[in-house]
């Protein structure tokens, strides 16, 4: 079905109004919504099965960002985070980029790199030489280890070999993992071809292993957005525009500043990752080390002026799987799939760096006009409120209130409920002293 992300006043529902609009608006059933986010979506008993010593389940907010359009489509996009402000933000840019027409993105295939780490090497051009002599051979082992793969249209496509060091090689077989993350067929291949590869180089087998560097499976997200959508009560677009060029020119210059440039990106990035079920400490080692690849630190996203439009683009490595894994057990992230509508791990790709980029204007905008903690601290005034104990309606009057005071505080939301009246105080949330 066709989605429409556009649900104005949304964020003004209970949250029993929301998952009902979501339900509209994605074809997702009431019920299926439900029931997969009780208890986060994943039992103890599960999750039991999942890790060791498990004592029990740790929840995150799940929330959707609104307003995503991308490649023409719309998205109404699963976000597991803390942090107050990152949904809203995102949703407000993504309304903002809507107004240029969207976000554009394109993934590369899924291809991932096995390593095979080669020791004591005596002549290593020599060593790579005959690996690479052996392609075929060595492509044939490695689907010989992953007939699933292969049936499904995926498995080993080429190998390739560099010198480290003088007694030290190594080789990438590259896989195309279709629809997983890969890495457990990724490290299946690595173990499966690592003695032949050591024979062939006359080497000892070191390390086999996928790398998180994937990066043959890049995404590449682009979008234009019009000055006026982005103007503010006191900045013209043109100011706005000339601000978030300042903002990546600033991250483009200093790694201090890139790192947290690149921080928003991923706010947006991991909150996707996560509610799908995906491995964000594999996305996060990708990204940096991309960041990093000319031995210098860069933002993942640059912004440049257009005429009257402000043009960002992001580009990083994304390891992201539509089946298998978490998925097969996790309600959650199977909902999220579903929410999402979309047909393959590439377009799950495109979508959530659409959500990277949104989160990166919606940063570097607030830091081009009134700064970060008018936006920020405002929503994070409600879970001070919550912490101070405040309940219902009074959680939106106490944060009012501790904004309005610029006391946004535990001490300054216990004062605001003991204005209210002693009744309002329902210390069960309350952190202690
Ligand atoms: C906070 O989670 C993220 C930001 O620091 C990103 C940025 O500075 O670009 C606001």
């Amino acid at each position: 079905m066709t989605r429409n992300s556009r649900l104005p006043g949304f964020h003004k529902g209970t949250v029993r109004e929301r998952r009902a609009l979501v339900s509209d608006a994605t074809g997702a059933d009431l019920a299926e919504i439900e029931h997969a986010l009780h208890a986060g979506g994943l039992e103890a008993a599960t999750a039991d099965k999942f890790v060791e010593n498990v004592l029990g389940t740790y929840a995150l907010p799940y929330g959707v960002a609104l307003n995503v359009r991308v490649n023409g489509h719309d998205y109404v996009v699963p976000m597991v985070i803390e942090e107050p402000s990152v949904v809203a933000a995102a949703s407000n840019a993504a309304k903002m980029v809507r107004e240029g027409g969207g976000f554009a993105a394109e993934a590369d295939p899924p291809l991932m790199i096995a390593q095979i780490q080669l020791r004591d090497v005596t002549d290593a051009e020599a060593s790579v030489r005959r690996v690479l002599d052996r392609e075929s051979e060595i492509v044939q082992l490695a689907n010989n280890s992953v007939p699933g793969l292969v049936a499904r249209g995926g498995g080993a496509r080429s190998v390739e070999a560099r010198v480290l060091a003088e007694d030290v090689a190594v080789v990438h077989v590259v896989v195309d993992c279709k629809d997983a993350m890969g890495a457990n067929l990724v490290n299946c291949v690595a173990e499966a071809v690592a003695d032949r590869v050591a024979e062939i180089a006359r080497a000892r087998v070191g390390l086999r292993i996928l790398s998180n560097l994937c990066d043959k499976r890049c995404v590449r997200v682009r979008c234009r957005v019009p000055g006026e959508a982005l103007a503010t009560a006191q900045m013209t677009g043109a100011d706005v525009i000339d601000g978030i060029v300042n903002a990546s020119r600033f991250a483009e210059l200093d790694p201090y500043r890139a790192a947290t440039h690149n921080k928003g990106i991923m706010n947006g990035i991991d909150s996707v990752v996560i509610a799908t079920g995906n491995d964000w400490r594999a996305v996060e080692a990708g990204a940096h080390a991309y960041a990093a690849r000319t031995g210098r630190y860069q933002p993942l996203a640059i912004w440049r002026r257009d005429g009257a439009h402000a043009v960002g683009t992001l580009e990083l490595p994304l390891a992201l799987g539509t089946v298998g894994g978490t998925l097969r057990v996790h309600l959650a992230a199977r909902l999220s799939l579903r929410l999402l509508g979309v047909r393959d791990a590439q377009e799950l790709a495109c979508v959530a760096a659409a959500v990277g980029l949104a989160s990166n204007l919606a940063a570097v905008r607030a830091l081009a006009t009134d700064g970060i903690q008018r936006g920020h601290m405002g929503l994070h005034a409600r879970s001070v409120a919550v912490a101070a104990g405040a309940t219902g309606d009074r959680v939106e009057r106490v944060a009012a209130m501790i904004v309005e005071a610029r006391d946004i505080t535990l001490e300054g939301a216990r004062k605001a409920l003991d204005v209210l009246g002693p009744e309002s105080r329902d210390t069960s949330n309350a952190i202690g002293d």
